[in-house]
């Protein structure tokens, strides 16, 4: 299985698989407008557009049969969302569509994250997680993976805690 590095050429199908997956993972347990706002003002052709060509920042994804099936993008320097450490690196995305999950692809994609922290030279590699996103946390925690804060995030309207993990390089 291999993993391309994303550019603009692949804006689009990058988009519809940033809201389908979102829509998978946060649609069951959230208020549908607010997983609506966050999509059309978060997920949005002009935002997805201004990550791509941040130079601090590099996307990754997987295709099966024509179709990507999972995505990762990370942060370094001033591209990450938080102000923790300027060498570490940040997982801000990593989604595999559902029907996908469960069979390496996931793993894979972290690996990849691993590969640029290391090259980077970065003291650890971290994200954000939902606290009732528990597929993902048990998957990070298998990954190695530690909690070392909580944050509130705002989902739509909706105020949520999410788990800050990292991994030491
Ligand atoms: C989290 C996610 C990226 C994992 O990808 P995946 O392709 O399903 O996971 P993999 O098949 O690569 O699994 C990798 C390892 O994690 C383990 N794992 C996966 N799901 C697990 C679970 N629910 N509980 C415990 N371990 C789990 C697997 O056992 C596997 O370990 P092994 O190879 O040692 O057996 C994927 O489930 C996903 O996209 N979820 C929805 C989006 C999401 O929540 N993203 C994170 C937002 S912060």
């Amino acid at each position: 299985m291999n993993i391309n590095i994303a550019s603009m050429k692949d804006l689009e199908d990058l988009q519809e698989v940033m809201r389908s997956t979102f829509v998978e993972t946060f649609g069951p347990d959230n208020k549908k407008e607010d997983v609506e706002k966050y999509i059309e003002e978060e997920l949005n052709l002009e935002v997805i557009k201004k990550e791509l060509i941040t130079e601090q920042a590099q996307w990754f994804y997987i295709e099966e049969k024509g179709m990507m099936v999972g995505y990762l993008k990370v942060n370094w320097g001033d591209a990450q969302t938080e102000k923790l450490h300027e060498e570490a690196v940040e997982i801000q995305r990593i989604y595999v569509r559902e029907a996908f999950q469960g069979r390496g692809l996931g793993k894979l994609l972290l690996h990849k994250a691993m590969e640029v922290a290391k090259m980077r030279k970065a003291p650890y590699l971290w994200l954000e997680v939902w606290e009732h996103n528990h597929r993902a946390i048990a998957f990070y925690k298998a990954q190695g993976f530690v909690k070392f804060q909580e944050h509130s995030f705002l989902l739509g309207e909706d105020k949520q805690i999410d788990h800050l993990m990292k991994k030491d390089m």
